[in-house]
């Protein structure tokens, strides 16, 4: 006989096939909580087995789950839900500001569409969107040379960009095709290799259009301090000169 497992929240006892079933009908809350566990987990490349004993549940139901992630319905242009379920995401953070001065502040590190803070060392999505919105255009080219989980590329996929990730560690790459793996009308083109960022060959020149803008705002930044630092120097050695004039008169 299949062994029963206890409800975490009520104390009821079920197979693991009821399990899920019963926290669907019962506990939506920690049901949402439970999928979204699931695809964290699935999204940093765990084992299915692994992942169904962890949770309570069959490994029918975290294959289910994978299968969501991979097709998306499209529903309207804010939201999407995974395929047979009523679960709503969001393709877009909520009220989002640009940020507009050098201290940026997010009300959390943000879980829109295929997003998860579960790769080693990546990045707030709110970061990638800023610097998108801020230096490039719709339809144009933006490379991320160390692209890890993807957060730069879901994200110029759902702006409208052309994003082009670089990874040297290959399950990088698996991960970032997962993740932006999405259907969403009206979105970007991606595409992903696995690279050297020290040997970007492949890659045609002058065809990337944010790198270039970063250049040239920083290349502009540097002239500026450049120019400012020439004058207030001149400013300094003029400043001492005068004194060393009346210190010179008042031996006189
Ligand atoms: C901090 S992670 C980037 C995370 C990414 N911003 C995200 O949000 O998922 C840095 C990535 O750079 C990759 N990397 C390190 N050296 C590299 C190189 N020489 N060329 C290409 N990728 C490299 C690593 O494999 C790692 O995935």
């Amino acid at each position: 006989m299949a062994r029963k497992v206890e409800c975490l929240y009520c104390g009821q006892k079920f197979t693991r096939t009821q399990y899920s079933e019963h926290l669907e009908m019962e506990h939506t809350d920690e049901y949402v909580k439970l999928v979204e566990r699931i695809k964290s987990a699935l999204q940093i490349g765990d084992d299915i087995k692994y992942i169904a004993t962890n949770n309570n549940i069959t490994e029918a139901f975290v294959k289910k789950i994978e299968k969501q992630l991979m097709t998306f319905i499209k529903e309207d242009t804010t939201s999407y839900s995974p395929k047979n379920s009523n679960i709503k995401l969001l393709w877009e953070p909520e009220n989002f500001k640009l940020e507009t001065t050098t201290v940026w502040s997010f009300p959390d590190r943000g879980n829109w569409a295929t997003h998860s803070g579960k790769y080693r060392g990546n990045w707030s999505p709110f970061i990638p969107r800023n610097i998108i919105l801020r230096y490039s255009g719709e339809g144009e080219t933006v490379l991320d040379q160390f692209v890890g989980s993807g957060t730069t590329l879901i994200e110029t996929k759902l702006l409208k960009r052309k994003g082009i990730g670089v990874d040297i560690n290959p399950e990088a790459v698996k991960l970032t095709k997962s993740n932006t793996s999405f259907e969403k009308k009206d979105s970007g083109e991606v595409e992903v290799h696995v690279g050297d960022a020290r040997n970007l060959g492949f890659i045609k020149d002058e065809s990337i259009d944010l790198k270039w803008k970063i250049f040239v705002i920083i290349a502009v930044i540097i002239l500026l301090s450049a120019i400012t630092f020439i004058i207030l120097l001149h400013l300094y050695n003029n400043r001492n000169e005068g004194r060393e004039v009346a210190m010179q008169a008042k031996e006189y």
